[in-house]
Parts: C-alpha cells; structure tokens; sequence
C-alpha cells in the first residue's frame, strides 16, 4: 500500500512473562514473537517499518537482522505513546497513514489490518482504531463510547471504574493514523494515570476533544486480535496459530491424523497426500513432498523429505535431505549433513551425521555412520560403525558402490573400502581395502570339547 507506515512497538519487557528473555523474543511456534507482526506489517507492503526497541534492544535487533525494517530506540519505557514518539524521527519525511500495532499481536490476519487501512482511508478519519466483544475483556483498555455510539476514549483495566470494567468491547492495540495528526497529538500526551505511563490510547480522547475524526472497525472474532503477557497467554496463543496453520495443511490436501497433537511451524511446507500421524513435530525450514507417511511421534527439523519417503515413529531428523521413496526409522536419529539418496533404507537404532548415503543403500540395524561416504546399493549388517574420531580429529570413511559389509564391523578412519568389496562379519578395518576384495579379520576360533563338564567337575572336587 502507498503511503503507508507502520510502526511495530517491541521495547517492553514484558514483566508479567516473569523471563530474562525480552517478551518479544519469546518462540511462538519455532520463531521469535515479534515476527509474526511483522509479516502482517510486511504483507501490506508499507514504504517503511519501524520497530521500536529497547528492552535488551541488541537482541531484538538480532532477531531482526536482514528484515530491512528501521530501528527505533526508547532508551526508557515510559509507555507506549512514548515509544510511538520514539518512532517520529525514523518516520521523518514521510507522509501518509500510520499503522501502529504491538510486538506480542501474534495472531492478527494481514487481511484485517488492510481493512483498517481501507476503512481509515474511505472514511477519511483522522485515526481508526480496530475493537471487538469479548464477555471479559481481563487486562485490555476498554472502550468507551456516548449514547450514540460514537467513540469517546479508551481507559486501561487497571484505571476502569466498575462500569467501566464490565464494558465488552475492548482495544486490541491496533491503530490507523494520520500522520501529521499522530505528530501533533503525540506531545499532547500526559502520564496523570495509575501506572505513570504515556498511553497511546489517549490519542483517542486528545482526537475527540479536538474535533477529529475517529472511526472504528469491529472485528467478530476477538481470538485473531489477542495479546500475548503471560506465559499462559503464549500457551494459548501457539495453540491457536498452530490449530490455524494445521487446518490449512489438512485443506491443501495433507492428512493430519490427530491435528490437536501435531506441531507444525510456520515455514514448514507439506506436500499433498501425506499422512502426518500422532505427535509429529515438524520444525523450521522443513520441506516434506508428497505422498510421505510421517509416523507418530517423530520430530524433523530444518530438513527435506523428498517425495514417497516413509519416516517411522520416534526419528528425530536435524538438518538432513531424505531421497525419493527411502525409509527412515523406526527410531533413527539422523544428524546434520546426513543426506540420504533415493529407495535407501535407513533402519533402527541408527545414527548418521555427515553421511552421503548413496540410492538404494542399506542401513538397517545398530549402526553409527559418521563423517561418512556411502555409495549406491551398499548393504551395511547389523552393529557397523564407522570409528571416525582418534580422540583429536575426525576422519573420514569411503564406502564405494555396492560393496557389502557383515554385521559388527567396525572401519577406523580415515579408510576407504573399493567397489563392490566384501567385509566379513566381525571384522575391525584399519586399513584401505581395494576394489572387489574380501576383507575380514579373524581371531583363530578356539573350541575346548567337554569344557562345562569338567569345570563342574572341579568345582565340585574342592567342595
Ligand atoms: C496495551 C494497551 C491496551 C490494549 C492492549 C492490547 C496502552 C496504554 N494499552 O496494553 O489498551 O488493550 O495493549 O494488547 O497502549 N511497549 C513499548 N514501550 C513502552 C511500553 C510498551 O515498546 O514503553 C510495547 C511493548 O513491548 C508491547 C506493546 O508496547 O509490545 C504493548 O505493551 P503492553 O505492556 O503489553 O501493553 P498492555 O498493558 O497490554
Ligand atoms: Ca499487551
């Protein structure tokens, strides 16, 4: 939208999350707070966002980097009026309409915050606030309004009198202003309250009393426009969102099993007819294709399941690429930089980390592969472990197309094993083994007949 500002205030600290962290930098669904107001802020596609920062500022500003928003610092919290007046001289030249909106309005729709522009605009107001009813709007300014209907001011819950506090409709924070009103009424502000704060909702009296006009969108559903200040709240909030984000998974075509214990953030993308089954969590930048089962229990993070790939209950995948159709788990841990190729099989109990595990590769029991480069059709037995540290350094192990290795072997790296070599079962490898040779190690096998027997025999002598 042209001509349009919008300013997000992030400087609290947000006391009554009882955290060292700044409120603001709270995870809701994987990412901090604060992102999720800014995308809404992003998605109207404004001439410039101004965050305003100040409780532990540097953090926030991390969180933020790469953004390309404008950062404001209130050096003290006095209130968010205060913080608003922080945000003027990075809003200097501009011209236009102000968005104002707080970082902890997590679950706020950018649809809803283009209607409030448009209304704003269609009605030429001065400023334009968003209201809804809730039966006990606890913690929220209430609005207040004349017998006609028209908006008077808002008064916070800690100064409501008792009507005024059984009032429903409620201010969620969300403002539309003119900014050559916004700059002259924001001085106009006093602290005369309860908490000795510069409130932003005093612009709506300061307007009213000047004549001004002030318009109002009413929202039906009070749940988009909560706030977060409690640990509780931050509860119900990501319970929210995640109930949105899983809807609109199972609406594109994604079976979701049970979608009240799925965990699915934000940035993860879902392909069609895959089955995500009990208590998955699916974290970060993950891609998943279609037609994957994910089963119950399992948690991938940052990855790419490619399209057809089976993850079997209780995996955890970080930061791994899964090819076409592979099987991963039951029970596998797959570490970063493990990337698994096409119709592979990547059994229980087995741990990659750094591996390239070539298409139709075999590991399906007990096995550590690390620092690992596993060609095509390999079949790894049961107890393999690639032996990639000395205690100093990490080194690494080749493992060429189609080479079959016997169950508890151990290769101690760095060590290459040729194509299509055989490994005998038991066998500890220190040294290169070259193409389509059999290696194996063997303690000479010794077998004493008659040996219980005689043990006993012994035994009972010397009673
Ligand atoms: C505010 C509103 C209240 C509304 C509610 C909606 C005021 C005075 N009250 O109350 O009417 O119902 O939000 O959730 O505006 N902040 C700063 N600098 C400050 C103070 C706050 O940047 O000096 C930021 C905070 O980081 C936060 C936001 O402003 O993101 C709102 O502050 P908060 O303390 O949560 O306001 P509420 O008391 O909830
Ligand atoms: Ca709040």
């Amino acid at each position: 939208m042209k001509r349009l500002a919008v300013v997000v205030l992030a400087a609290g600290q947000g006391t009554r999350m009882k955290s060292e962290r700044a409120k603001v930098l709270h995870p809701v669904l994987g990412l901090p707070m604060i992102a999720y107001p800014l995308a809404v802020a992003r998605a109207l596609g404004p001439e410039r966002v101004v965050v305003v920062v100040g409780a532990q500022a540097d953090k926030v500003k991390e969180s933020l980097q790469g953004s390309g928003v404008r950062f404001a610092l209130q050096k003290e919290q006095k209130g968010t009026a205060h913080a608003v007046k922080a945000a003027l001289p990075a809003l200097r030249g501009f011209a236009g309409d102000v968005v104002a909106l707080y970082g902890d309005s997590t679950l706020l729709r950018p649809e809803t915050l283009k209607q409030l522009v448009r209304l704003h605009r269609r009605k030429k107001a001065d400023m334009t606030l968003i209201t809804a009813d809730l039966p006990d709007p606890f913690g929220y300014g209430r609005i207040i309004r004349d017998p006609n209907g028209a908006i008077l001011g808002i008064v916070e819950q800690k100064d409501c009198t008792p009507e005024q506090h059984a009032l429903t409709e409620f201010n969620p924070g969300i403002y539309c202003y003119r900014s050559d009103f916004l700059k002259k009424a924001l001085p106009r502000v006093r602290n005369n309250n309860r908490q000795k704060e510069y409130y932003l909702t005093d612009l709506v009296e300061i307007a009213v009393k000047g004549g001004k006009q002030v318009a109002s969108l009413k929202i039906a559903d009070a749940a988009e426009l909560m706030g977060i200040n409690t640990r509780l709240e931050l509860a119900q909030a990501a319970t929210a969102l995640r109930a949105r984000i899983n809807q609109a998974h199972c609406l594109a075509g994604v079976t979701i099993e049970d979608p009240d214990s799925a965990w699915i953030e934000p940035e993860v993308g879902i392909g069609k007819d895959t089955v995500i089954e009990r208590g998955v969590r699916l974290c970060g930048r993950t891609t998943i294709g279609p037609e994957c089962v994910i089963e119950m229990n399992v948690r991938i993070e940052d990855s790419w399941i490619r399209p057809g790939a089976r993850i079997k209950a209780g995996s955890v995948l970080e930061e791994c690429e899964v090819g076409e159709g592979t099987q991963v788990g039951p029970m596998a841990h797959l570490r970063p930089g493990s990337v698994i190729g096409r119709d592979a099989r990547i059994g229980n109990f087995v741990e990659t980390k750094k591996a390239r595990i070539g298409n139709g590769a075999k590991l399906s029991h007990l096995t550590y592969a690390g620092d690992a480069e596993i060609g095509k059709n390999v079949n790894i037995g049961c107890g393999f472990i690639t032996c990639n540290y000395d205690g100093e350094k990490k080194h690494k192990t080749v493992i060429e197309d189609d080479v079959f290795v016997g169950s508890d072997t151990q290769t101690v790296a760095p060590v290459k094993i040729g194509k299509g070599a055989y490994i005998g079962s038991g066998s500890t490898i220190t040294r290169d083994v070259p193409a389509g040779a059999l290696a194996l190690t063997r303690a000479p096998l010794v077998i004493k007949e008659g040996w219980t027997q005689k043990r006993k025999a012994k035994k009972a002598g010397k009673k």
